[in-house]
């Protein structure tokens, strides 16, 4: 493998967001509005997402976008009318809100000029990343607060160094949906498979990966969810990319080299925390019901109502 000079001990301080997606699973909501922009309760999806990158210290943030993304550059840009507005009123709680979304994170954006995939994206941060490793957060994945996943990625990344992805055991009949990684052990020094001390989540070394295996051809049933802990090596192997699944460049292919070749080591975190799916209609309502249960300020009296309201569906004739 013909590696770029990086630096292995250097520490993660950007994190990349690929946003560039069509959102075609939401029309015709995303039709003039980017799907990471669709309300989770109060919050658009995008923020849940950058507020865990910022929670883990990772302050630069790089959106790569598409057309009709501009929502996303205002929603953490300053909005000095709303502003001025609100503090007339004297609502400083919604004033505070807003502002706090500006200052959660440096952010940056540069466009993918055209649709060519994940790994595509990824290598369109080349050269603001430079020769750093970096974070991947994909925006359809949300992470539950506080859980900690990607802190432990970057922990991982500082002793072993090489690229950090995020693993999840998923029913067999869903493997074809993801990247799908074979594993073993991660060895002496480290934790290993099951539930590792301290409450971190289980460490395992990735030898293999596939992209979306078809039915039953999975290597195992540890699916790729969508946090990653790249070294730089990654763009040199993303530049002469071919396209894989899908007519795409896909970042699990240029993993998979560094995984089989095992130069750049490739660790997976094996996360059995909770994890909210926003990228289909179905998985996005059940995450914004969760989420709503769970607010202080909304939790009782939604989840009252909703109780009812399954209560009276239940009784209710079949029609
Ligand atoms: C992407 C990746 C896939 C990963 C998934 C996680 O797929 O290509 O490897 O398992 O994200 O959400 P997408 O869901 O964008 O098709």
């Amino acid at each position: 493998m013909n590696a770029s000079t990086h630096t292995p001990t250097a520490t993660v301080t950007k994190a990349v967001i690929p946003v560039a997606g069509l959102g075609t699973r939401f029309l015709p909501a995303t039709k003039a509005t980017p799907k990471e922009m669709l309300p989770v309760v109060d919050k658009p999806a995008i923020q849940y997402v950058v507020e865990e990158a910022a929670n883990a210290g990772l302050e630069d943030v790089l959106m790569i976008t598409g057309r009709n993304k501009r929502a996303l550059e205002d929603h953490f840009d300053d909005n000095a009318e709303l502003e001025q507005a609100l503090a007339a009123k004297g609502d400083t709680a919604r004033l505070d809100a807003v502002r706090r979304v500006t200052g959660l994170a440096r952010m940056h954006h540069v466009r993918q000029g055209r649709p060519l995939g994940l790994g595509h994206a990824v290598l369109c941060a080349r050269s603001h990343v430079g020769d750093e490793p970096f974070a991947v957060l994909l925006g359809d994945d949300l992470i539950g607060p506080g859980e900690g996943l990607l802190e432990q990625m970057l922990r991982v990344r500082a002793a072993y160094s090489g690229s950090v992805v995020a693993l999840m055991e998923v029913e067999p009949d869903r493997t074809h949906l993801y990247g799908c990684a074979a594993v073993e052990r991660a060895g002496e020094a480290g934790p290993v498979d099951g539930r590792a001390h301290d409450g971190e989540d289980a460490l395992v070394r990735v030898i293999d990966l596939v992209e979306k295996p078809a039915q039953g051809t999975a290597p195992s049933n540890y699916a790729v969810i969508g946090r990653y802990i790249l070294d730089p090596v990654v763009f040199d192997l993303l530049e002469k990319a071919e396209p894989g699944h899908g007519g795409e460049i896909q970042l699990t292919d240029a993993l998979r080299e560094l995984a089989v070749s095992g130069d750049h080591p490739v660790h997976g975190v094996v996360f059995s925390g909770r994890r909210f799916d926003t990228g289909d209609r179905a998985s996005y309502l059940r995450t914004v019901i969760e989420l709503a249960c769970e607010r202080p300020d909304l939790g009782p009296d939604f989840r009252s109502w909703l109780t009812d309201f399954v209560r009276a569906g239940h009784e209710a004739p079949v029609r």
